[in-house]
């Protein structure tokens, strides 16, 4: 059984299950922002865990679901429930749901994610688009033999993130007046631990506005299988050693909530005109 195998697999039952319903924007919540699922109209669920071959996630906080459904007539099909690198699984298991949605016509890709930022005038509640990323992470789902039916070896990453749709969402979020909407570059780390003060301010000189532990593999998968990519955190803290006191899982988890409500709206204008976008 190749990984190509396995995702075929998985594709399958899935446009099984679907019958005529055939999304072509993906859509994967990160930390705090599940319930954004709640705004897909006729959705139908599927566990993660009813999916054959597909990995399933320990964190907690990310359910492990896959909902289709539809937003402003436009049908998504949306992850709830990311596989994280610091779990200490595979590196191609992170791209995984990605490549699965890929395999059921999946064409544009959303990313969502929680995040703390390097700028200090970029709190939490704010999103921001991301422009290009940094993988710090030491993580790559395509390392190892390479199947040419999943993508090429070598994957460009100079467009990995698609100016074309940040401009929709840029218009999306004027319409939406979501005003306060930032653009940056997202650097990756493995996780868990969150970042020491020193390592923050490295990152600041490297170039990066926001520090998260996953989106990128799955960046990466996407581009591999030539899909478009968009992503958006929500920026639940400041950076380590730039705000007073300790960082927690449960301010990721409720300040993620608070960016939710911007999103929701950001995402409800996006998704119809990503819909008749080609
Ligand atoms: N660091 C890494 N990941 C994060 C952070 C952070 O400050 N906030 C939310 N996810």
């Amino acid at each position: 059984m190749t990984l190509f195998d396995d995702i075929q697999a998985s594709a399958a039952f899935l446009k099984d299950r679907l019958g005529e319903r055939r999304p072509r924007i993906g859509l994967v919540l990160g930390s705090g922002l599940n319930d954004l699922a709640a705004s897909l109209s006729d959705a139908m669920e599927i566990e993660y865990s009813a999916i054959p071959r597909f990995p399933t996630t320990t964190v907690s906080g990310h359910h492990g679901k896959l909902i289709v459904g539809s937003m402003g007539g436009v049908e998504v099909a949306c992850l709830q429930g990311r596989v994280h690198a610091y779990e200490g699984q595979p590196a191609e298991k992170l791209g995984y749901g990605v490549r699965t949605l890929a395999g059921i016509g999946v064409e544009i890709l959303i990313l969502t994610n929680a995040a703390g930022s390097l700028r200090s005038d970029v709190g939490p509640g704010r999103l921001m688009l991301i422009e290009d990323h940094i993988n710090f992470s030491g993580v790559n789902p395509l390392v190892g033999e390479n199947d040419d039916r999943l993508g090429p070896r070598f994957p460009d990453m100079t467009d990995a993130w698609s100016a074309d749709l940040r401009e929709l969402a840029q218009k999306a979020a004027a319409d939406a007046h979501v005003d306060d909407l930032t653009s940056g570059v997202y650097l990756m780390v493995k996780g868990p631990n969150f970042e020491t003060p020193a390592e923050i301010r490295m990152m600041i000189g490297m170039g990066a506005h926001a520090v998260g532990m996953s989106t990128v593999p799955e960046c990466i998968v996407a581009r591999h299988a030539g899909l478009r990519v968009l992503g958006i955190s929500s920026i639940t803290n400041l950076g380590a050693g730039m705000q007073g006191g300790a960082l927690t899982h449960e301010e990721t988890m409720s300040e993620g909530a608070r960016a939710a409500i911007p999103l929701r709206a950001l995402l409800e204008r996006l998704i119809p005109k990503l819909g008749a976008a080609r």
